[in-house]
């Protein structure tokens, strides 16, 4: 006997005695193969990887634009610390331009209440409101939100009532 011969037996063998069942398990191992053949399966990953990213993008810059145009009081407390001195204040109405609306110290542009006289007038927790939102205090002011932290608005103050004070 060779060993073709006995190969030969042994699929006679497995033939006569094949099951129903056998066939099945079969069709199902075979097509649980094909389910976890990671080669098939790398380019929808890819998909799906590729769109999670886009989508995590998407919302990332939503939440920094959002952040961007309406940014919250503690984020500006913590970006823009200053010291709340006059001099700081000074420094900052040349930087967000009070005077090209208003009139200040005797300098600047008519478009808007003379700051000198408003002063005079109100109460620091007053100017404190208008810088911080002006929409609060008048719905349709023109005077915008120039997102001004709490320091920052200090040191304006401190200055106005300084360069007011005769
Ligand atoms: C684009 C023009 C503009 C700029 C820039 C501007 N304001 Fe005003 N502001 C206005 C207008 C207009 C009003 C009057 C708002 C109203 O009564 O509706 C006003 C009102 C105010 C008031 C309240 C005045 C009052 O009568 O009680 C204060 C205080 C003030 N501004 C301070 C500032 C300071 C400080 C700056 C700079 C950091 C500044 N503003 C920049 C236009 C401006």
């Amino acid at each position: 006997m060779d060993g073709g011969q006995i190969d030969r037996g042994r699929r006679q063998h497995t033939q006569t005695f094949r099951l129903p069942k056998d066939t099945v398990n079969e069709k199902m191992s075979e097509s649980r193969e094909k389910e976890y053949n990671f080669a098939e399966l790398l380019p929808l990953l890819r998909f799906t990887m590729r769109n999670k990213i886009s989508i995590s993008l998407f919302i990332f810059l939503a939440i920094g634009l959002y952040l961007l145009l309406f940014p919250p009081r503690w984020m500006l407390n913590r970006i823009k610390q200053v010291d709340a001195s006059p001099a700081t204040g000074a420094m900052l109405v040349e930087k967000y331009g009070c005077r090209k609306c208003h009139v200040l110290h005797g300098e600047g542009a008519l478009k808007a209440p003379n700051l000198d006289e408003a002063v005079k007038q109100e109460t620091e927790e007053t100017l404190y409101r208008w810088l911080a939102n002006p929409r609060a205090m008048r719905p349709n002011t023109a005077m915008p939100n120039l997102h001004l932290s709490d320091s920052e608005i200090r040191a304006i103050i401190a200055y106005l009532k300084a360069s007011s004070s005769p």
